[in-house]
């Protein structure tokens, strides 16, 4: 008999051969997230289904996009303490060991985003079935977050997968595709996504007896090999991040030595206790934060009907090139105008190795490929939605060309020029219009650095910037809307941390005990190396345009270093020899952790951050911390600099006037403290 019963975010259907088919579609979003009243309902849903006594139970998703991205992360920022978060925890792990006891065969029918709490659901069913497409993703990206699964699911993939490959899930925090799924035991069988529902009826009519981890991989989890295979993950964990700085791994490394994932009530309890201990920690709220201000860089580009097909980007140097092959990497047809030919044909040859190493797939890299033309008359700028402008720096060079390219301006096409330097009122005085013109500051290399600062000058119109920052989040990137002031953002706060390093360097400290204690800090690379890679003649360039907002100079023997060629990275010299693209260090150098030295980089960093927001050069807190974050790679585990500075503040600006007494004016902190 077909019977239906509907909740508000799962939808029950009994058919004729008996399954009951419980679709889950949460309310009034287009993706599923597990959150508490989405929990409760399930609740709900399986005691009417035990109730109903079915043949077997299909759970599956009503949403195109996936089966279930995740738990509900806004509940996170709601917790007040470890004994809520513990008791949130708990209830959930009950419902979905509610699932697992059904007496009758339970099949999770798995399409799009399998991620974090939805895999844990999917797990608490006995098997899984999943489209075998690209789209179809399952993993445990809670790491990220500062946690690790809390539905059972460290438990349960353990027990499904093994120790080696579920560990490496949740360690890393990546995702499987299905078919790789398929091949670690996560998922039991593969469907075409056409054939989905068919085969997940047969699985559930026709079970086998369900899967189970290796034998070999069942060894490992017995007592006494435990310590030994932890060791080893903590060591390898260890090689990647710092413990103080994310704990999350680490716990979840104790949490499999403590109970070998057998699937107890003790185990489930202790589960909970370790994630609702990281959920309150300091590292996890602030990863939490990041995943927010992540989100608000991205609505930013959503303000506007803008509709991004084509871009014409001028200039086929360092940045053009790579802005160019970014941009056909991604579908967008693509336009490459310079003064030769074969300085396109030059970027068109980097773009390929970059579309060989994105793409892989040989079809796929020929699509991308024939996107990118080559246009040296400027022919297809009337037909562009974006025209970027990224030629020499150069005034004169710069005004000519666009007032040039503006005769051939679309209507509402985005008119941006990618300078680092030279204010955008001057370069628009030469327009018709010069509120058409905003700036797009894409940082080097382009196809790794995911934000773009959207400029937007004294003349610049609020429809020219919006379209901007539609055009910037269609490519991918993430847009922070910056004033048009020397340095603009990133810049500006990185240059007073180089400079004292640099500072501290002609002092007679090695090199290498300045990267250790930025690093320590929670800097994915320390200030030296930084100078190196972005190249120390760069740098002057910077410290030029921002010599009257940072008083500072470069130390003379950088500019010997300059002067010989030694320009970092690129040059195989700089302040480090360079070898295979990466800086020979002597690590005897680096010394102990020196917090004395720490403060002498990050304070500069801090106060710099703190002037920058006093001046308005974004519009507010929240946007300068995840422009550092994006834009500089400023500790995630922080929560930003002003977030960080905002916690510390009598402290910080104390410590700031004593760093002022003792190293001079430079150090002196920003009126802004005051009023954080
Ligand atoms: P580049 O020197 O590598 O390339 C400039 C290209 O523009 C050359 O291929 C040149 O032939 C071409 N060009 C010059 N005048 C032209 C004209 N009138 N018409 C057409 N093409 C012309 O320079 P790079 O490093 O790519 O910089 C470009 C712009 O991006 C500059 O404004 C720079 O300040 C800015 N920028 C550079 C960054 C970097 O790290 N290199 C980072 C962020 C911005």
């Amino acid at each position: 008999m077909n019977t239906k019963t509907d909740f508000q975010h799962w939808k029950m259907e009994t058919d004729d051969s008996g399954i009951a088919w419980l679709g889950f579609d949460l309310a009034e979003s287009h993706t599923n997230t597990l959150g508490s009243a989405v929990m409760r309902e399930l609740s709900q849903a399986l005691d009417t289904i035990a109730g109903g006594s079915p043949r077997a139970v299909v759970v599956h998703s009503l949403k195109k996009n996936g089966f279930a991205a995740g738990a509900d992360i806004n509940e996170f920022t709601k917790l007040e303490n470890e004994s809520q978060a513990f008791e949130m925890i708990r209830s959930g792990q009950k419902v979905l060991d509610k699932l697992e006891a059904l007496p009758c065969p339970t099949v999770a029918m798995l399409h799009g985003f399998v991620l974090g709490g939805g895999l844990e659901l999917a797990l608490a069913c006995r098997y899984r079935i999943a489209a075998d497409d690209a789209r179809t993703q399952l993993g445990f990206p809670e790491v990220k977050l500062g946690i690790h699964p809390g539905f059972g699911g460290s438990i349960r993939s353990v027990n499904v997968m093994g120790v080696t490959a579920a560990m490496k899930l949740m360690l890393t925090g990546r995702s499987l595709k299905a078919s790789k799924a398929h091949g670690q035991g996560l998922v039991d069988r593969l469907a075409k996504p056409d054939k989905l529902k068919e085969q997940a009826a047969k699985l559930a009519l026709s079970p086998p007896s369900p899967a189970k981890a290796p034998m070999m991989q069942r060894l490992l989890g017995t007592a006494v090999l435990r310590p030994l295979i932890a060791g080893q993950l903590r060591k390898q964990t260890a090689a990647k991040v710092r413990k103080q700085h994310y704990p999350a791994p680490f716990a979840m490394i104790d949490l499999w030595q403590a109970t070998g994932a057998r699937p107890v009530q003790a185990s489930y309890e202790a589960e909970a206790h370790s994630i609702a201990r990281l959920m309150c920690g300091e590292t996890a709220r602030n990863l939490v934060r990041v995943f927010f201000l992540q989100n608000r860089l991205k609505s930013l580009g959503r303000k506007t009907e803008f509709k991004l097909r084509r871009v014409h980007v001028i200039g086929a140097g360092t940045m053009g090139g790579d802005i160019a092959a970014w941009c056909a990497s991604r579908g967008f047809e693509v336009s490459v105008q310079d003064q030769k030919a074969e300085y396109v044909e030059k970027a068109f040859a980097r773009a390929r190795k970059y579309f060989a190493k994105r793409l892989k797939d040989e079809k796929k890299i020929e699509e991308a490929a024939a996107r990118l033309k080559m246009d040296l008359d400027g022919d297809n700028i009337a037909g562009a939605d974006v025209v970027i402008e990224a030629i020499i720096e150069n005034r004169e060079a710069k005004t000519t060309l666009l007032r040039e390219v503006e005769t051939r301006l679309a209507k509402g096409a985005v008119l941006a020029t990618n300078t680092s330097s030279i204010p955008l009122e001057e370069l628009a005085e030469a327009l018709e219009q010069p509120s058409r013109l905003i700036g797009l500051h894409f940082f080097n290399p382009v196809t790794k650095m995911p934000l773009v600062e959207v400029i937007a000058g004294n003349q610049s119109a609020d429809e020219a910037l919006a379209h901007g920052l539609a055009a910037v989040r269609a490519m991918g990137k993430l847009p922070v809307p910056v004033k048009s002031a020397p340095g603009f953002l990133v810049n500006r706060i990185l240059a007073p941390y180089m400079m004292a390093a640099l500072r501290a360097w002609d002092e007679g400290i090695a090199l290498e005990a300045l990267d250790r204690a930025a690093e320590d800090f929670g800097m994915p690379m320390g200030p030296a190396e930084l100078a190196d890679t972005v190249g120390l003649d760069v740098l002057f360039a910077v410290a030029e345009v921002l010599k009257d907002t940072v008083s500072m100079e470069p130390p003379k023997a950088m500019h010997e270093l300059v002067e010989a060629g030694k320009t970092g990275r690129k040059s195989g010299q700089g302040l480090y020899r360079w070898e295979d693209g990466k800086a020979v260090k002597d690590k005897s150098k680096a010394g102990a952790t020196n917090t004395d030295l720490q403060d002498r980089l990050i304070m500069p960093y801090l106060n710099e951050a703190v002037c920058a927001l006093r001046e308005g050069i974004v519009e507010d807190a929240d946007l300068l911390d995840a422009g550092a974050i994006f834009g500089t790679g400023f500790a995630p585990f922080r929560g930003g600099p002003i977030h960080y500075a905002r916690t510390h503040t009598a402290e910080f600006k104390q410590l700031l006037e004593s760093l002022a007494q003792q190293h001079g004016e430079f150090y002196r902190p920003d009126a802004g403290w005051d009023s954080l």
